[in-house]
């Protein structure tokens, strides 16, 4: 185990691409050693070799839908380095957007599964560590679509509003602990996510690098504030 004295450690789920690979290169650089967890071995260690030039890392394949594997992710992170300060939920899925009689079954559990389920799961694994500590961040990526209720966005807008709603009940339940719990919701970013979902433009999307850097600067802010909106400009 190396002891982690002076550096922070984070976890983060869907490392690999858009807003995860660039949150994760971010915190890399501002010298967290870095726990990553992403479904694909081969990108995931191909990423995991790119940010050992900035920093320590621990790569665990997993899938954020079977709970065994986020408990793998924060165990085999704090063997690896002895503590856990952040967790970013933030592996996230988005099916073809349809009208409430188009969602396939399959489609719809699987939404719910990656973006309600497994934040949930690593969470439950992530509070056993830090409340030991007496210390920790949980952030959940949500969406703006969480709160915007906008047609045809029924599934993923929905888990993403489900989101909203754990972050809001932890927030509460660990109030007194130590733990601060933040869901960050941007607008349209320019990632795979969205690039799959037919004729849409994305020019006006945000960087996710961007983004990254509003979730950072209010992780170091120590803000109050835990349900955060960042629109893409108009
Ligand atoms: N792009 C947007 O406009 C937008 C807007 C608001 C919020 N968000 C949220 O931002 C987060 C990051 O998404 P992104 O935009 O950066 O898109 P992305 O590039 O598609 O990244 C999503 C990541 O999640 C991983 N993932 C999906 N299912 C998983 C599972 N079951 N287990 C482990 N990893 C899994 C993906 O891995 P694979 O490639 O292997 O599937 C991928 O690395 C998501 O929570 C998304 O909902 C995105």
């Amino acid at each position: 185990m190396t002891m982690m004295k002076d550096k922070k450690v984070a976890a983060i789920t869907g490392v690999y691409s858009g807003l995860g690979a660039a949150l994760s290169e971010l915190l890399a650089k501002k010298g967290y050693a870095l726990v990553l967890g992403g479904r694909d071995k081969e990108k995931l260690n191909a990423f995991a070799e790119k940010m050992k030039n900035f920093t320590e890392v621990e790569a665990v394949v997993m899938d954020v839908q079977k709970k065994e594997n986020c408990y793998r992710l924060i165990e085999q992170g704090v063997k690896r380095f002895g503590r856990l300060d952040l967790l970013i939920n933030n592996a996230g899925v988005l099916h073809k957007l349809t009208p409430l009689e188009g969602i396939a079954e399959e489609e719809l559990l699987d939404t719910y599964r990656t973006n309600v389920f497994g934040p949930i799961f690593c969470a439950q694994a992530a509070v056993t560590v830090m409340k030991k500590q007496g210390s920790g961040h949980i952030i959940n990526i949500g969406s703006t679509s969480a709160l915007d209720y906008k047609t045809s966005h029924i599934a993923y807008g929905s888990s993403k509003s489900a989101l909203v709603g754990f972050s809001g009940s932890l927030r509460t339940e660990l109030q007194g602990t130590g733990i601060n719990v933040t869901c960050f919701n941007p607008g349209g970013m320019k990632t795979e996510l969205f690039r799959r979902q037919p004729g849409r433009k994305m020019e006006e999307f945000m960087d996710p690098q961007f983004v990254a850097q509003k979730i950072v600067e209010h992780l170091e802010s120590n803000s109050e504030e835990w349900l955060i909106t960042l629109r893409r400009p108009k």
